[in-house]
């Protein structure tokens, strides 16, 4: 990677890079397709990362479908990717392996409550991979808020001299936030599923229209989710102050976001709201 990566730069070739954990869709392509407009030489990466993944989570069920992304990676209509980065497990954390990067506080906040210890494992690897590929820009979904905010602050903290690009969320017809883990779903469970983004566009219009203030947006969100059986836990679900992560009843731009389990499966997203 290194060598391919060198030689790019060396060519004065620009690298955009898109991380990912593979079981790719649209999601992952529209950061995929924003790469290859902007740069060069665009280079996606797959890997399970196991220090994201606490002990009882489902790091061996996670999906992996190789053939099936290597497949959609080559077939792309607009261009293919020109590399995929494929490290194994001993290749990013051979035995000893002792270094671990952790963004403070930022971590902690809202999925970081509910999943210690993942943020660092994503810091960590997602740093790893930047050495390894080292592009000017690199591609995040804002699906994943507080992941595009920790990296970023990461790179800040570190003078990494490369870009952050965040991209808007692809969602399906219903709502539904792409996501890997939506294959989980059982048949009665997907269509339950588009409540947590209805729940959270209802609240975005309520506030916007004067008839739901901010610090209530976090009650309401509760009762419209708890209407719906397939909901089984909601670990968080509120407003939120966009850069700090915390909880907020104020502001004119903020975020709205929620985590719940829909059977096992834990589900998150996020909309933005400008008053
Ligand atoms: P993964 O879940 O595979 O996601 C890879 C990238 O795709 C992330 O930047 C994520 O935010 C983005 N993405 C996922 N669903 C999306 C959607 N519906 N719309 C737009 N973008 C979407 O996130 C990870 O992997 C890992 O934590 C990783 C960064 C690779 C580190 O291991």
């Amino acid at each position: 990677m290194h060598r391919f990566s060198r030689y790019c730069r060396e060519s004065g070739k620009t690298i955009g890079f898109v991380p990912t954990m593979g079981a790719l869709h649209e999601g992952h392509i529209s950061l995929v397709n924003e790469s290859t407009k902007a740069n060069d030489i665009t280079v996606v990466s797959i890997f399970i990362n196991p220090a994201q993944f606490s002990e009882d989570e489902d790091f061996e069920r996670y999906p992996r479908d190789y053939g099936g992304d290597i497949r959609k990676l080559r077939g792309l209509p607009r261009l293919p990717v020109d590399a995929l980065f494929m490290p194994s497990v001993s290749d990013i954390y051979p035995d000893g392996y002792k270094t671990y990067v952790e963004v403070r506080g930022l971590s902690e906040r809202l999925c970081g409550g509910f999943r210690p210890g993942h943020f660092t494992g994503v810091a960590t690897v997602v740093l790893k991979l930047f050495n390894a590929v080292m592009p000017v820009r690199a591609y995040f979904g804002l699906k994943d808020y507080q992941q595009c905010v920790v990296i970023k602050k990461m790179v800040r903290d570190l003078n990494l001299d490369m870009e952050i690009v965040t991209c808007p969320t692809l969602r399906d017809h219903d709502g539904l936030a792409k996501s890997s883990r939506n294959i989980y779903l059982s048949a009665e469970q997907r269509p339950e599923a588009a409540l947590i983004y209805r729940a959270m566009a209802e609240a975005r219009e309520a506030v916007k229209d004067g008839t739901l203030k901010i610090e209530d947006i976090a009650p309401r969100l509760q009762e419209t989710l708890l209407k719906s059986e397939a909901v089984t836990e909601i670990q968080y679900a509120s407003a939120y102050d966009p850069r700090t992560l915390k909880e907020t009843t104020e502001g004119k731009r903020f975020l709205i976001a929620v985590a719940v389990k829909i059977g096992t499966t834990r589900l998150i997203d996020n909309l933005m709201v400008e008053l």
